[in-house]
């Protein structure tokens, strides 16, 4: 597993301080937002009688216990036993393991590693989020396979002339060019031109210019981001993804899509709709694939040139791992 990264696993707008469970990297956890608007994540297993700490309610920085209503503070610390005298003591175990958790870019960023804060690898820098000029919005897809496999699908392009014809690729015109890998940190990326087929419906009209070739950047950073931008005719589309690893056979993408062009709710709608249809064209394919898990051993499967960029996460992802 990569334990010690920051992992991108909810939108900071799904966070209030009603408690919410959420499941990473196959661990129960409660997350919730405290009076002063910090995030507190963790175990959802209260040390009493294991009850789901998700059940219960907030109070300032507390969390509390559905079921006898142990009081836990934001570092997981037991503060309170109702049914004690105030007198007695907490015991020293009455206490929950926290997560430290940061919000950047809309996503809440959880690290579940044991490295200390001043060792981490830190969260990658993606620049566009600072453009108030993008529009935005936001959703997720889930995925019954391992994070892995989803990762490598956004990363691949020999795939759209036959997944995304129509959509987006040109089945007549497979043939992938060169392209070269650039190398980040913790990261790669590659831009790729991709031949286009002409869009259809109402962007296919106002697209009508649209060259036949379009120009892609690709880029993934560990663990769990990747980044596609398109440049189109009328402006440029970028879809980050957060693949959050549910467990070794769920993964839910919490996707942002920022775009230069179109004001309004029609276009957020239609943006929406694109993207979801893109994700449902490949899901069949990418939850057949086996093993679940992209292999760390190199020689496992074949590679060819357009694999260039895939080949560099899978190197990477063993460089890392733990
Ligand atoms: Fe949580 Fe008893 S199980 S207070
Ligand atoms: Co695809």
């Amino acid at each position: 597993m990569l334990t010690n990264f920051w992992y991108a696993v909810e939108f900071s707008d799904e966070i209030t301080s009603t408690p919410k469970r959420i499941k990473v990297l196959d661990q129960d956890l409660v997350i919730y937002r405290t009076d002063t608007q910090q995030i507190v994540a963790m175990q959802d297993l209260c040390t009493h009688r294991g009850a789901a700490l998700s059940g219960g309610r907030t109070k300032g920085e507390c969390i509390v216990c559905p079921y006898h209503g142990w009081e836990y503070q934001a570092d997981g610390t037991c503060v309170n036993i109702p049914a004690n005298s105030p007198d007695t003591p907490i015991p020293y175990r009455a206490k929950v393991k926290v997560y430290d958790a940061q919000e950047k870019y809309g996503w809440v960023w959880l690290f579940m590693g044991d490295r200390p804060e001043s060792e981490r690898i830190p969260i990658p820098e993606l620049p566009n989020f600072d453009d108030a000029k993008l529009k935005s919005i936001h959703g997720d897809f889930l995925w019954h396979t391992h994070y892995s496999r989803v990762i490598e699908n956004l990363l691949d392009v020999a795939h759209v002339p036959f997944v995304h014809a129509g959509a987006f690729g040109d089945k007549e015109r497979p043939q992938i060019a060169e392209f070269t890998v650039e190398n980040y940190p913790t990261g790669a990326g590659a831009t790729v031109m991709v031949n286009a087929s002409p869009p259809k419906g109402i962007w296919g009209f106002l697209a009508s210019k649209q060259p036949s070739v379009v120009k892609t950047r690709t880029a993934f950073f560990l663990p769990n981001i990747t980044v596609l931008e398109v440049h189109l005719v009328f402006g440029r589309l970028l879809v980050y993804n957060a693949h959050v690893p549910i467990d070794d056979q769920t993964t839910v993408s919490k996707w942002i899509n920022l775009r230069s062009f179109f004001n309004g709710n029609w276009a957020d709608a239609d943006a929406r709709k694109r993207v979801l249809k893109v994700f449902n064209q490949d899901k069949a394919i990418v939850e057949s694939q086996r093993p679940q898990i992209v292999p760390y051993d190199l020689n496992a499967e074949l590679h060819v040139q357009s694999d260039a960029l895939q080949v560099e996460y899978r190197k990477m992802r063993r460089q890392f791992f733990v």
